[in-house]
């Protein structure tokens, strides 16, 4: 039998079966978690010498130690190992091979519980702060494209069938809005996870006058956690975290998709060069928005990160258990996930070369002006909105029969459906009016763009 755990191993004979530690050992992914485990400790080592737990010799031995190790770990040469589990006791474990029994004196009044769950919402904070850096970076490449296109005329679609003419500005600025929400959400996450667990060490708390005041504060928590057995077994910050991830995610797919309906041979609204496209091995003439499409994707693994943990959680008795080891690996696969597909999908919107030709050729078509024909037919006519539908359906279906656009149906055609109808209905038929007169708030009308594209890059900066 092997040797037992050096750390919890006191009443233990025997080491464990292979197998034991082969589920039981998490170094392999969570020494992702090595910087803030090391700047946890070296709070919680600065407090207890504060306190008069720890002499000030072995602090600064500590202290030092952690240095150390740290910079091992970055440069590449730390001995990992799967006998000391995780990355909490691998730190320990070598921080007493650097300084000698001092470094046994680091884990008073703490336990690995509040220490994972300290590292985690440290680490998850740095990623929200990450994400929000691209999140407002995609913004950013949404605006540029937006302001150069705020009157760019393309066909709004409802059912993906035309609808309204509408902008390519107005249709990214949508993204905008959205992407604002989904930082929204990161930081309404940061705000309720940024409290600390230090110091509820194992469930109940500590005997030793430890300050979680200041250990808090000392790792840029807006406070300690009231309640110890909340603060070691709560992870609903992981939680809010992939949640927003997943709503960016499906976001970002839909935007996807969007780009594959647009550069494709039925649209033709876009291009994407080289940098973003690939061909084909027996087609040569192909050019496949592959990045598009597996941004379209990724939202797959967001949602099982969500779910997964959310099943992990989900019935479990306070306070902490080992099923919570599973929480870091969704978080780190959603996080990566994140951080590419945003950063694709950012180069793709910096790539896409928009041909407002085809926009405004398919903006046309659908008699996409009908609404704007109902609407004239009340305001000119005076027509009940209702009777002016019908009497607008009426002009298209003749228009259809004709095989011709709305604004190249003759006038004594229209005068048949309602003799009222005169030429000033020519104003209103074609596309370009059609999104200028749209100045409600919040509408399509290129004003009203170019002024949403200014306000948000005053939000931006
Ligand atoms: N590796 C563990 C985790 O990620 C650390 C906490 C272990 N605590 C314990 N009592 N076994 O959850």
């Amino acid at each position: 039998m092997s040797q037992s755990n050096t750390m919890w191993g006191g009443r233990f004979a025997g080491g464990p079966a292979e197998i034991m530690q082969r589920i039981n050992v998490s170094i392999g992914f969570d020494k992702r978690l090595y910087a803030e485990d090391i700047a946890g400790s070296k709070a919680h080592c600065a407090m207890l010498v504060r306190q008069g737990i720890l002499p000030p010799e072995d602090g600064d031995l500590i202290l030092e130690g952690l240095d150390r190790v740290q910079a091992e770990i970055e440069a590449g040469g730390f001995p990992f190992r799967d006998a000391h589990e995780d990355i909490h006791m691998n730190v320990e474990a070598r921080l007493g091979e650097l300084i000698g029994p001092a470094a046994g004196r680091l884990h008073t009044a703490r336990s690995r519980n509040d220490q994972v769950a300290t590292d985690f919402r440290l680490w998850c904070r740095n990623a929200i702060d990450r994400l929000d850096r691209q999140m407002a970076g995609l913004q950013a490449a949404l605006l540029d494209q937006a302001e150069r296109h705020v009157a760019t005329v393309m066909p709004g679609f409802t059912h993906l069938q035309t609808a309204q003419p509408v902008t390519f500005g107005h249709h990214l600025m949508a993204y905008v809005e959205m992407i604002g929400r989904d930082r929204g959400r990161l930081a309404d996450c940061r705000r309720r996870l940024n409290e600390c667990p230090l110091g509820a060490a194992a469930l109940a708390g500590t005997s030793f006058p430890i300050d979680r005041a200041a250990t808090a504060a000392a790792l840029g928590f807006d406070r300690p956690m009231r309640n110890s057995l909340d603060a070691v077994s709560a992870r609903d910050f992981a939680l809010e975290l992939l949640a927003a991830i997943a709503i960016n995610g499906a976001h970002l797919s839909r935007l996807a998709e969007e780009i594959v309906l647009w550069c494709s041979d039925g649209f033709r609204f876009i291009k994407l060069s080289d940098a973003f496209t690939t061909g084909s091995s027996i087609m040569p003439q192909k050019r496949n928005p592959d990045a598009a499409e597996l941004v379209r994707a990724k939202v797959g693994r967001l949602a099982g990160a969500f779910t997964g943990l959310l099943v992990v959680m989900k019935g479990l008795p306070l306070a902490y258990s080992k099923d919570m080891q599973e929480d870091k690996e969704p978080v780190f696969e959603a996080v990566d996930t994140a951080e590419l597909s945003l950063a694709a999908m950012t180069g793709m919107v910096l790539d896409m070369r928009p041909d407002p030709a085809a926009m405004r050729e398919a903006a046309g078509r659908g008699f996409s002006t009908a609404t704007d024909l109902a609407d004239w037919l009340v305001r000119a006519v005076g027509l009940p909105f209702r009777e002016a539908h019908h009497a607008t359906g009426r002009i298209v279906k003749l228009a259809e029969e004709r095989g011709v656009a709305l604004h190249e149906l003759p006038l004594a055609a229209m005068q048949e459906v309602d003799p009222r109808i005169d030429e000033r209905v020519f104003d209103v038929l074609d596309v370009d009016s059609s999104v200028r007169s749209r100045k409600s708030f919040g509408g399509t009308a290129p004003e009203n763009v170019a002024a949403a594209v200014a306000a948000a890059r005053e939000a931006l900066k």
